[in-house]
């Protein structure tokens, strides 16, 4: 796993966005897999930029998200198909047709079926990924065996507490979801995490150290032919990574 140590949290997006623009001018058809949460806000700002400047072009790149909240649908404000419109999807030339999230509101079976057949098709060239505090990708949480395939799957919770911040009543926090499993990330061919701040500092210890620990699931990165960890100063120091 490639480490880069960013300045600061703006200089870290930018050095993920880069990246994905310079994939999208080898491959103007990319499979982009997206992540959701507070980290990756800053790297879609970059894009946007880069598409309003015509740096970037998305009018035939393809987008997959890596988790959606069970119970939400996509137009609640908390859902993580709003926030991508929000935060990328409505100020790119990216078709409609062209995005793939799961729908929180569909039956499990068949949400699994659907989602499991688009992985099968549709190989993602680059997969961006923040991580929970308990070092959890997507909504793979930290547990004794991991899922390989999407599924879905209780929250724990550490990740129902950190994800309260969120919402207006910690009674409306989801309390499950549909991921990505490990295996569907593990096929991506290249791999983006990206974790700032301290409260990140002992899942990046994890994943710096020699143990691939599925208590800790961002650890199996480590197995990944091209993975990189961005990380700013502030939290490489705090973890005690070179
Ligand atoms: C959620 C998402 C993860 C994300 C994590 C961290 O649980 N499912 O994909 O990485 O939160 O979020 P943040 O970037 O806000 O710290």
């Amino acid at each position: 796993m490639k480490i880069i140590i960013a300045e600061n949290y703006e200089d870290g997006c930018k050095k993920g966005a880069q990246m994905f623009l310079d994939l999208l001018a080898r491959k103007p058809d990319a499979l982009l897999g997206l992540a959701t949460g507070d980290t990756p806000k800053g790297l879609y700002r970059e894009l946007i930029a880069a598409a309003g400047d015509g740096r970037a072009d998305f009018s035939t790149a393809r987008t997959v998200n890596l988790d959606e909240y069970f119970g939400l649908d996509g137009k609640h404000d908390q859902s993580y198909r709003y926030f991508m419109e929000q935060n990328l999807f409505n100020h790119i030339n990216l078709k409609p047709e062209n995005i793939t999230i799961a729908c929180g509101v569909a039956p499990k079976s068949e949400e699994e079926a659907r989602m499991r057949a688009f992985f099968d098709a549709n190989p993602i060239d680059l997969q961006l990924l923040g991580i929970g505090r308990n070092g959890h990708i997507g909504f793979n949480e930290p547990e004794a065996r991991l899922r390989s395939s999407f599924h879905y799957t209780a929250l724990t919770e550490d990740t129902i507490e950190a994800n309260s911040r969120m919402f207006k009543r910690s009674e409306d926090v989801p309390r499950a979801a549909y991921t990505m499993g490990v295996g569907d990330i593990m096929k991506a061919k290249s791999v983006l995490l990206l974790a700032f701040g301290p409260s990140k500092t002992e899942a990046v210890k994890k994943m710096c150290d020699d143990f691939v620990d599925p208590w800790c699931p961002a650890t199996v990165l480590k197995m990944h032919p091209d993975a990189t960890l961005i990380i700013d100063r502030e939290l490489a120091d705090a973890a005690g990574v070179k």
